[in-house]
């Protein structure tokens, strides 16, 4: 192994203790700063706000409170599939994989994916791929609750996480990615995702991926705008990072919440609705914002699934269903795949 890693140069490994270390990519890659990609984002027709800016300290706090709201039936349904899991998923695995997670996730879900595998080995190692560095705190906990883990973080893109593990060793890799987090990405930028994962994975690998499914408008509208609007606050709360860390001027209470299923799209879409005519300055990206009333800055979508795309959707990036399992009320789903 430490050959291996002797070969990806191009991070640097910090080690925390002999059950903790994480990778981090040496700063090479040229990435366009926050203020200018606002900058870009909401100087044109259709005004974008990129999601990934949702997740400053409050945000990641407001999305913990979202996913265990009353409406919010993706992280509590995906956590009951996970537990039908626990009997069902031994038969897929042997001592021989290692957990990789897209995401670190909430701890609950990866927690019930190491209760499968620490039944099966002595010890077992997780590797979560996240952009954040707050990898180390629920690092730690885990590490007092599982007594054979090993941790290893790659504080990366997923990409770049990806590459990180190809070919880095012969033991087979169970990489998971939930949450439907898959659905936040465009269908092209999706696909091309899922071939990436495929490309990276050797022929024993699996992957398991959580889907949420199409179902009554009412209940996807309500799931993304709640009656306590939480799911309001962490939309809006995209504008107060920009107003801390690029020096704007946007006043919270001329934008409204606004959540709509495309049905033809099949996706919720998330916008900030602008509730007057107004200009805004944002210094730091040089741009003085006009908008109107009534005028849109999109912010996420997120696409739900029917059973049939799901298997169209991975069979034409190179993998095999092995299976699909779902909730009694068939409303989210988890698929596990092998490489085809
Ligand atoms: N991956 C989550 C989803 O699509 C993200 C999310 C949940 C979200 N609620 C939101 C994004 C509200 C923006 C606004 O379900």
């Amino acid at each position: 192994m430490s050959n291996t890693i002797q070969k990806n140069l191009d991070y640097k490994k910090y080690v925390v203790s002999t059950k903790l270390q994480y990778f981090k990519p040496h700063a090479t890659k040229i990435e366009k700063t926050f203020a200018e990609e606002i900058s870009s984002s909401l100087n044109r027709d259709s005004k974008f706000i990129d999601p990934k800016y949702f997740y400053d300290k409050k945000g990641s706090d407001l999305f913990e409170k979202i996913c265990s709201l009353p409406e919010y039936y993706p992280t509590r349904t995906e956590i009951s599939i996970l537990k039908q899991l626990q009997d069902e998923l031994p038969s897929y695995l042997d001592e021989n994989f290692r957990l990789v997670e897209l995401g670190s996730g909430t701890s609950v879900k990866t927690r019930l994916i190491l209760d499968i595998l620490v039944k099966l080995q002595d010890t077992t190692e997780y590797f979560p791929i996240d952009i954040s560095e707050i990898l180390t705190e629920s690092s730690e906990q885990l590490l007092k609750d599982y007594d054979g883990l090993h941790i290893t973080g790659l504080i990366d893109t997923y990409e770049g996480g990806l590459q990180f593990l190809k070919n880095f060793d012969d033991k087979k890799n169970l990489i998971i990615f939930l949450g439907s987090s898959f659905g936040n990405f465009s269908p092209n930028d999706g696909c091309e995702f899922l071939k990436k994962i495929n490309s990276t994975m050797k022929s024993g690998d699996l992957f398991l991926i959580g889907l949420d499914l199409v179902k009554d408008s009412s209940v996807l509208e309500s799931a993304y705008d709640d009656s306590q609007g939480i799911t309001a606050e962490f939309n809006l709360n995209i504008l107060s990072r920009i107003n801390d860390e690029l020096d704007a001027d946007f006043s919270l209470k001329n934008f409204s919440h606004y959540a709509i299923y495309n049905e033809k799209k099949q996706r919720v879409e998330m916008y900030l609705k602008s509730l007057v005519n107004q200009s805004v300055i944002v210094s730091k990206s040089n741009l003085l914002l006009n908008l109107e009333k009534n005028e849109l800055i999109h912010t996420e979508h997120s696409h739900k699934f029917t059973l049939s795309q799901i298997s169209e959707l991975l069979d034409s990036t190179g993998f095999q269903i092995k299976q699909t399992w779902l909730d009694d009320n068939k409303h989210f789903s988890l698929t596990l795949a092998s490489k085809n």
